[in-house]
């Protein structure tokens, strides 16, 4: 990186601000993991209370002398807020302490530096860096142009490096968006070919540290990096899955969610987590273990609603049952029998025979075949159904008809349904479930 801070070693003071009424014990927890998945060595907390905030510290004057008496006894090089910093803040605090200090998001986007492996990936965060610092330094460097302004000095080196820096920021920028642009179209162009051989996609997702890498592991004999942080993965990594009667699909493994990830990350991040909007269905990965897990899935689920992945499916993975006294794995159905929590063991791989199961019989429930009668002149909606990719059979039914196949996946289905030219009528038939002697030969 080109603007790095100074060094500023690792012991870190962490100041942990309570907004009222949050859940102060889980979320200081929360945040000595994120420390630690950053490589930030916590030697001491320090608690604050927001009551109103004071606009030039965040926090009041005496709590600012409490940091560095702390920054001083425990020799710590970086101070890290659990909240968000204004620029003008964060240079205030730093200039008060004469100590580097991050604030949460550049917390978060350090643990996301440190973590993003994809060549995309890479390109993502290193953008959020800049935008994120370009803020700063645009923000934070005005009143000394206006100071240099104001006595008549033009053109001075600092004056000139601060220009430089924000025309190489602005140029990189404009270079990674280009590039990701392209990663974004050839991206896109893999998903249409997965498309058109249609192996359905099953997303993992969850609180970081549910063991969703340990998960894909277990379930893909992949080597996936997993370890006790958070967010050990940040790149959607995707492995075949096999499956039951000779089926298989895709399982993409996708970065933790975690509760008050900054907006802008969440946007940086889209793409790691817009396979989770095109999946057929959601492995919905929770630490069973956790006292947070009801907090925890909410959270999820609010994100899921968030980027629009609200109405995906998912199965609920219980997991870490190895650590639960009197557990094992099972299955829970709902009224209409379907599959809703499978509880598993991700490190000992109890429950993964049932919870591959699941997942088979929730892609052959899905798969529905119909039988359409489309009109020879209706060219655009036959094209359509072929670039779909969800043909399986068609022939000419005297002059003016097709007779189409094809097989459908419930997100397709709607998409054929919604299309200018299709109407009811084309339906033929639905046709009924494959019978259990088709199923077990393999035949779809
Ligand atoms: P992020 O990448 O941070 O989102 O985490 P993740 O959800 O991918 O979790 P990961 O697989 O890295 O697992 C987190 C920790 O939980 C690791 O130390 C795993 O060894 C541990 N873990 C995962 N599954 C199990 C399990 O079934 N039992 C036990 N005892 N530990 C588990």
């Amino acid at each position: 990186m080109l603007f790095e801070r100074p060094q500023s070693g690792r012991r870190a003071v962490l100041v942990h601000v309570e907004v009222s009424q949050r859940q102060e014990g889980e979320e200081l927890q929360e945040f000595k993991e994120l420390a630690h998945s950053g490589q930030f060595i916590p030697v001491a907390v320090i608690s604050a209370t927001l009551r109103e905030p004071n606009p030039k510290f965040l926090i009041g004057s005496g709590k600012l002398e409490e940091i560095k008496a702390a920054v001083v006894a425990n020799e710590a090089g970086i101070v890290l807020f659990n909240h968000t910093l204004s620029p003008a803040q964060e240079r205030n605090i730093e200039r008060e302490l004469k100590c580097a200090v991050m604030d949460r998001t550049g917390l978060i986007l350090e643990i996301f530096a440190q973590r993003a492996r994809s060549h995309e990936g890479r390109l993502q965060v290193e953008l959020a860096q800049l935008e994120h610092l370009s803020t700063r330094l645009v923000r934070g460097w005005t009143h000394l142009e206006r100071q240099r302004g104001g006595i008549g000095v033009r053109g001075g080196p600092g004056e000139t490096q601060i220009e430089l820096d924000r025309r190489m920021i602005r140029e990189r920028i404009k270079q990674l968006n280009k590039k990701l642009e392209k990663v974004g179209k050839r991206r896109e162009l893999n998903r249409s070919t997965r498309r058109k051989v249609p192996i359905p996609t099953v997303s993992l997702v969850g609180y970081t540290n549910a063991g969703k890498s340990t998960l894909f592991n277990r379930l893909t004999s992949a080597n996936v990096y997993a370890a006790d942080q958070l967010f050990a993965t940040l790149d959607p990594t995707l492995r075949r899955l096999e499956l039951p009667f000779g089926k298989s699909a895709i399982l993409a493994d996708t970065v933790g969610f975690i509760r008050h990830l900054p907006h802008s990350l969440v946007t940086a991040f889209h793409a790691t987590l817009e396979e989770t909007t095109q999946a057929n269905l959601l492995l919905h990965v929770i630490d069973a273990h956790s006292d947070q897990r009801h907090s925890n899935i909410e959270e999820v689920n609010s994100v899921l609603q968030e980027i629009g992945a609200s109405d995906v499916r998912q199965i609920e993975v219980f997991n870490k049952i190895d650590l639960i006294p009197g557990e094992s794995a099972r299955v829970e159905r709902d009224s209409s029998g379907a599959v809703t929590r499978v509880w598993v063991s991700a490190v000992t791989g109890q429950g993964m025979p049932e919870l591959i199961d699941a997942i088979g019989e929730y892609l052959q429930r899905a798969r529905e075949t119909i039988e359409l009668r489309v009109p020879v002149v209706l060219a655009r909606l036959r094209a359509a159904l072929h670039a779909l990719g969800v043909v399986s059979e068609e022939n000419l039914v005297g002059e003016t008809d097709w007779r189409i196949l094809i097989e459908v996946e419930p997100d397709q289905q709607t998409a054929i349904f919604q299309h200018p030219d299709f109407r009811a009528e084309m339906v033929v038939s639905r046709k009924p479930e494959l019978d259990e002697s088709k199923r077990l030969a393999g035949v779809a």
